[in-house]
């Protein structure tokens, strides 16, 4: 079924359109950008020979590589799984997010290979450890995104590294591949009500304020939320830059 606006301009999608950040296990949706080709996966690959042991290829990784001053943004390896589930195990992580706490590093590696391989998704990598300690991605074609030329972002940090600017230095670095690397003409980014240290992130990058649903299903946790919805055109972008 074709999605559709309402009258103040909240798209409306029916249940299986819809892609809440929840989906990502960081903020961000699972499904596949444009054009994008999935790397050849074995759903029970745990002994296959690993000569990366990525879930990208080397191409991918290679052509997918981003840096700021103290990160390396980089694809999500099978072999992060035990630094994935450091920070995701974590109950002020997830949740805040609309996705559970993970269980056991097993489980880190199966959101590794199911959602985090998804394009345009990154492990932030601090430069001076070299591990991973968030994630923040750009999703596509989803309820917020809904055509070729947007996306939206989502993203989330290991608490010990709070408070550092760390995700709005990964942000401004992704808003620039979005519009400059991407072509993309607008980016989306939501949190829910009561997440103010997310609020204050999109404040600090600029985000405008776009609109507020009262009701926005959270599926991983089985219940529903306010959702806050913000907004950054191109132009937008250029001029604040
Ligand atoms: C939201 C989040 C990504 C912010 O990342 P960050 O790199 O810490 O961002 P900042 O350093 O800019 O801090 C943002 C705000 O968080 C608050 N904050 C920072 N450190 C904090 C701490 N240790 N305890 C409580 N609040 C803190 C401050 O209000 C800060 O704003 P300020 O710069 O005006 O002081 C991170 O808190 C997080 O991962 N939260 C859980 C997951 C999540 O909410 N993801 C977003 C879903 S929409």
């Amino acid at each position: 079924m074709k999605a559709g606006k309402t009258a103040d301009h909240r798209p409306v999608r029916t249940e299986d359109e819809k892609c809440p950040l929840s989906e990502m296990g960081m903020g961000a949706g699972d499904r596949r950008g444009p054009g994008y080709t999935a790397p050849d996966q074995d759903p029970v690959a745990e002994e296959a020979p690993p000569i990366l042991d990525t879930v990208k290829t080397q191409a991918d990784e290679d052509t997918m590589i981003l840096q700021t001053e103290r990160l390396v943004l980089r694809p999500w390896r099978v072999t992060d799984a035990e630094a994935c589930y450091e920070y995701a195990k974590d109950p002020r992580v997830g949740p805040v997010a609309g996705w559970p706490v993970h269980t056991s590093v097993e489980n880190s590696r199966q959101v590794i290979r199911d959602v985090l391989s998804a394009p345009e998704t990154y492990a932030i990598v601090l430069k001076e450890s070299g591990v991973p300690i968030g994630s923040i991605g750009l999703k596509f074609h989803c309820d917020l995104a809904e055509k070729d030329d947007e996306a939206e972002l989502g993203f989330c940090l290991g608490v010990p590294y709070w408070g550092r600017g760390l995700v709005p230095e990964a942000s401004r670095e992704m808003l620039r591949h979005a519009f400059e690397d991407l072509g993309l003409e607008r980016v989306w980014c939501a949190y829910y009500d009561g997440n103010e240290k997310s609020k204050r992130v999109q404040e600090k990058l600029g985000f405008r304020y776009m609109w507020t649903t009262p009701d926005v299903p959270v599926p991983l946790l089985g219940e529903t939320r306010i959702g806050h919805v913000n907004c950054m055109t191109k132009e937008e972008w250029q001029a604040n830059r």
